[in-house]
């Protein structure tokens, strides 16, 4: 008796963000960005100056932290991401921030805390849910689960422009098609709930498609399922 659930997975940079949050305004959904709970969670262990591999403490933390995301009436920009009631929507993404949340991201009780949230605010349904997990943990009985994906030179190529729009400072190409290697390798070996397409999700390549083209593939399996 819930609202459907959309599940999208896949690895960084694969324009998983945009998508959902068009399929979600297309379908009038919710839309629930996963890896803002966790680069969240990093940006309060940086700013607490709680070491990486301090996982006691950084399992505290994360039970104790008050994550809050509230719609962003810029469709262009994500969800207002607050943590304790400041809002970090900015600061979480920063380079720094983005080089060390899949350390935090791979602490077993830093995950237990947030799936069980994630799972909570889904209860009812009715959101597009987007993350590494999504459709093989937090919610495995979603209606629809897309696994995205896009080479690795794509995504560091939309990484950079999304950079430049931010008016963040320059990275080159090559540095970022290494952090994306390596964020995906990390991802993708760790030992709990590692980035997989689940065996029913399916695998939609973006590789030279566009926003609207991905969105309408997405859309179009979701309205066949119902
Ligand atoms: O999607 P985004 O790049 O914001 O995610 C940041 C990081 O958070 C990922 O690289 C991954 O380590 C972690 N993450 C995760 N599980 C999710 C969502 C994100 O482990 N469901």
């Amino acid at each position: 008796d819930r609202q459907p659930i959309i599940a999208i997975d896949g690895p960084a940079g694969a324009g998983k963000s945009t998508v959902a949050r068009q399929v979600a305004a297309n379908l009038n959904l919710v839309y629930l960005d996963t890896g803002a709970m966790y680069r969240a969670v990093t940006w309060l262990v940086l700013q607490k100056g709680i070491a990486i591999d301090d996982e006691c403490a950084i399992a505290e933390l994360t039970n104790q932290c008050k994550i809050e995301l509230t719609p962003n009436q810029d469709l262009q920009s994500s969800v207002r991401v607050w943590i304790d009631g400041t809002d970090v929507t900015q600061a979480i993404r920063t380079v720094q921030v983005t080089s060390i949340v899949s350390a935090i991201a791979a602490q077993s009780a830093v995950r237990q805390a947030l799936v069980k949230q994630q799972q909570n605010w889904g209860k009812k349904g009715g959101l597009v849910a987007e993350g590494r997990d999504i459709g093989t943990h937090v919610f495995p009985d979603a209606e629809v689960k897309i696994f995205l994906t896009a080479s690795v030179g794509e995504r560091a190529r939309r990484r950079q422009e999304d950079f430049n729009k931010q008016g963040q400072p320059e990275v080159s190409l090559k540095q970022l098609e290494r952090d994306i290697a390596e964020r995906d390798w990390k991802d993708s070996t760790r030992k709990v709930s590692p980035l997989q397409k689940a065996a029913d999700a399916i695998e939609v390549q973006t590789d030279g498609l566009n926003i609207s083209e991905v969105t309408a593939q997405i859309v179009n399996y979701y309205q066949q399922r119902l």
